[in-house]
């Protein structure tokens, strides 16, 4: 298949466009650098394959038409058969910083897309929404039947807008659309602002680490390798036309325990800075990954020990470069 992956050169789209082209697709990658974070950090996630012939990468921001431009250059008439769109501001706290921002590059950016996939009639649009969205939903696991209409943060507010989006595209241009609702994914090359880099970096370094709260709230981590796994499964789905799915891994596990892994993996005490719990953050997050394993056979397979020890193997590995 030839298909566009927006996000190609951040964490979870270089590792979909590890397997996008194992597999033995055509990927024409979009991603603008964003300067969240280190640019050198995106381009060393996608150098190896900078040769690749199956492989052609465009820089552009897709809340700029101009970049549909560049994108219908490289395509030459030729359409992809596919969109997976996972290019994105991500992070909660960022987002109450820079509203308009995130607005722009993740509801703006997604607009265009869908109006590209229209006009180049492409049938498939997989894209990256939150487990974000469910806000402060007690009522756990969370279920793609629950209501979303209560997000905390700017940033779980446009991963609604997109859902919502997606909707009507599918619904007046019969674009199968599916959002997959990713709950905390760490692994390999995770985001330097996620907790788990963060944690492992300053745990090793002997440095304090800020800890928000008193290490009750809980998350649903997923490992990268089952994330992308969903990703693939859900570019294959053939069913209905829109869906949004929850990806996790079922499980959930407290900030404190979150902790101790770390500590027991790296060999070192955790020096702990105390900080108060913060605005947009959720106490807890757990996903029913019913709906997924019925699509498209969905199931986690690493937990969450297991992905603490290949995050630090990849992290020694590097520093051993
Ligand atoms: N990592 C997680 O735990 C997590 C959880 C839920 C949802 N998500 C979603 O998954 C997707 C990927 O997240 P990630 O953790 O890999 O983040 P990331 O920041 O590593 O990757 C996102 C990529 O998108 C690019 N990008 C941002 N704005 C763009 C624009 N306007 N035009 C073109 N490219 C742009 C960035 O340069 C970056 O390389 C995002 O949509 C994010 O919201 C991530």
């Amino acid at each position: 298949m030839k298909i566009l992956l927006t996000g190609c050169a951040g964490f979870i789209g270089s590792h979909t466009l590890d397997r996008l082209l194992a597999d033995g697709h055509h990927v024409i990658g979009v991603d603008n650098f964003d300067p969240f974070y280190d640019r050198a950090l995106k381009a060393a996630n996608i150098e190896q394959h900078l040769d690749s012939d199956r492989f052609d990468l465009i820089e552009g921001d897709l809340a700029d038409p101009t970049t549909f431009n560049k994108i219908n250059f490289q395509l030459g008439g030729s359409a992809p058969d596919a969109i997976i769109h996972l290019a994105a501001k991500a992070g909660v706290r960022p987002s109450i910083e820079d509203p308009v921002g995130y607005q722009r590059a993740n509801v703006i950016a997604t607009q265009n897309l869908l109006e590209f996939a229209k006009d180049e009639g492409i049938k498939q649009f997989v894209f990256a929404s939150s487990s974000s969205v469910y806000g402060v939903n007690p009522n756990v696991p969370w279920s793609e039947k629950h209501d979303v209409s209560g997000p905390i943060s700017p940033y779980a507010s446009t991963k609604v807008s997109c859902e919502l989006l997606g909707h009507v595209y599918s619904h007046l241009y019969g674009i199968r659309v599916l959002g997959l609702r990713f709950f905390t994914v760490y692994g390999p090359r995770q985001r330097p602002d996620l907790a788990i880099n963060k944690f492992v970096r300053l745990i090793e370094a002997g440095e304090p680490i800020p800890v928000f709260g008193d290490g009750s709230t809980r998350r649903d981590y997923t490992f990268i390798e089952d994330i992308v796994t969903g990703i693939l499964g859900s570019l294959h789905y053939q069913g209905s036309n829109y869906e949004v799915i929850n990806l996790g891994n079922d499980q959930t596990v407290t900030l404190s325990e979150m902790i101790a892994t770390i500590e027991e993996v790296v060999g070192k005490k955790a020096i702990i800075d105390r900080l108060p719990q913060q605005p947009g953050d959720v106490p807890q997050t757990w996903a029913d990954v019913t709906k997924a394993n019925k699509l498209f056979g969905y199931k986690p397979t690493i937990t969450f020990k297991q992905g603490v020890e290949k995050f630090v193997q990849w992290r020694s590995e590097q520093l051993s470069f």
